[in-house]
């Protein structure tokens, strides 16, 4: 049985894992009141795994050549969060488009981080579709989920500016410090209950 009165959030990875890092510090230095109980990757050697397993968090790997088409995939992700009691799933750098296996069951209750201003630049390599189009601003999105790609309901974004001398790296990075508080902040609003859908509007209860 779990005893926790804390959101118990799993963490879906493909690679590097400093979103993942963001949250466990926060979580360690108590700015965000949950717990991680479960990280899957469907890379075996995602660094986000090795990060997980360091601070004594379970990490799954998820073999996409295991399982038979997408929905199969999802299916067994989805009984390693059930098995895990996960009440949130926080997408961080997971490459792959969730089917309805998993977002019917979970629905409003997976976010992901977006290194955009969504609707603009949904999709791979959002910061050079960013520098190439000749934006003046970016940011970061964060988003609840549906099964297309980048397009759920927004619930917070940050803005940073492009510079005339940025490369896709100095971009990448600006939008990345950005990316570690939003996605901080926003689970932390979900873990209060301060989120509200109201169809494509997400409201945040603000304290008074
Ligand atoms: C981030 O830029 C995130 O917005 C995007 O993938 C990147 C993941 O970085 N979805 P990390 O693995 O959290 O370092």
């Amino acid at each position: 049985m779990i005893m926790s009165d804390r959101l118990r959030i799993a963490v879906l990875c493909s690679g590097r894992g400093s979103n993942l890092q963001a949250m466990i510090d926060a979580i360690v230095s108590c700015r965000l009141s949950a717990e991680i109980a479960v990280v899957i990757s469907n890379k075996a050697d995602a660094p986000a795994l090795e990060r997980a397993r360091k601070h004594d968090i379970d990490a799954v790997f998820v073999d996409p050549k295991a399982h038979r088409g997408k929905e199969a995939y999802d299916k067994a992700c989805l009984e390693v969060l059930e098995s895990f009691g996960v009440e949130l799933v926080v997408l961080a750098g997971y490459m792959r488009l969730l089917t309805a296996v998993l977002v019917a069951p979970y629905r409003g209750r997976i976010i992901n981080i977006h290194p955009s201003l969504l609707p603009a630049f949904p999709g791979l390599n959002a910061q050079r579709q960013a520098l190439e189009y000749g934006v003046k601003v970016s940011g970061c999105t964060v988003h609840f989920v549906d099964e297309q790609m980048d397009h759920g309901p927004i619930i917070t974004q940050a803005t940073v500016p492009v510079l005339q001398d940025d490369t896709e790296a100095v971009l990448s990075d600006r939008i990345l410090k950005e990316e570690h508080h939003l996605l901080v902040n926003a689970i932390e609003d979900f873990a209060k209950g301060k989120l509200k859908m109201l169809g494509r509007r997400v409201e945040i209860q603000r304290s008074s």
